[in-house]
């Protein structure tokens, strides 16, 4: 006889900091996500301090992308500082404001809540998005705007990375700056904000203007959408990689390997 799920007892719900009923690891994720988090920022911070090696042949590294001071040295003579601050703010704010960026610090930094039933470190006072800072995340979409820019311009780097002094050529760094362009585009591609700003504000899609291509495209974007999580962390290392690729052959501590 199958019992009333009424009548089964269920166990008394765990109290205490990260108490919880559940048997698996958990707490894996959140510290992956905070190493991962930790050793980037770190390198990160270095990279734009250095104001060197970020350039080698054709190559550029993607934390110096656009290269505003290359393009308008007239306009930006008056820089004297790395030039990856004038451009770094923009993929870090787009990183810092995305919806699976949020979860993954309000977790594995915050604590709050480091999981699913898991209980929380101390009593929180949730205040949501209307409070100063967390009030600035709702600035996501325009970053968005900004995020589809880098993307062209990243698309722009690979095929610099062609051209050689001796013509079109592929090395292994036009490969790494190519894995990075497209991983920062299934990234931004897709994004919860793009799928809202195609098709989230409609209730009918036969009954807007333009509604098969919309259809379309907002079908594509949510098949995308579907795996966000992982191009987060994959484009993150990808343009991780790039940089470290890009600096090592410019220190000449790597060569590069010409394919063709
Ligand atoms: S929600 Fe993650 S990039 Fe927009």
């Amino acid at each position: 006889m199958i019992a009333h799920p009424s009548t089964v007892p269920v166990a008394p719900r765990p109290c205490g900091p990260f108490k919880t009923h559940r048997q698996d690891a958990w707490w894996g994720e959140n510290v992956f996500s905070l190493v991962t988090f930790a050793l980037f920022t770190v390198y990160t911070i270095w990279a734009v301090l250095q104001n060197t090696h970020y350039e080698w042949g054709p190559y550029l590294s993607p934390f110096y992308s656009p290269h505003l001071t290359a393009m308008f040295p007239e306009t930006f003579n008056w820089v004297k500082f790395s030039p990856a601050f004038l451009v770094i703010w923009m993929p870090l704010g787009f990183r810092a404001t995305c919806y699976f960026c949020r979860r993954v610090y309000h977790r594995a930094v915050f604590n709050d809540p480091a999981s699913c039933a898991v209980e929380l470190p101390k009593p929180i006072n949730y205040t949501g998005e209307k409070a100063f800072p967390f009030v600035l995340l709702n600035m996501h979409r325009y970053f968005l705007y900004l995020a589809l820019v880098l993307v062209v311009f990243h698309w722009s780097h690979v095929w610099q990375a062609t051209q050689f002094e001796d013509g079109f050529h592929v090395g292994l760094g036009t490969l790494v700056i190519t894995l990075d362009a497209l991983f920062l585009t299934l990234y931004v591609f897709s994004c919860h904000s793009l799928r809202h700003l195609i098709g989230g504000r409609l209730n009918h899609f036969s009954k807007s203007g333009c509604s098969q291509a919309k259809h379309t495209l907002w079908s594509v974007v949510s098949k995308l959408n579907e795996h966000h999580g992982k191009y987060f962390w994959i484009s993150l290392f990808a343009v991780w990689a790039a940089d470290a690729y890009v600096r090592l052959v410019a220190m000449g501590c790597l060569s590069d390997f010409r394919l063709f």
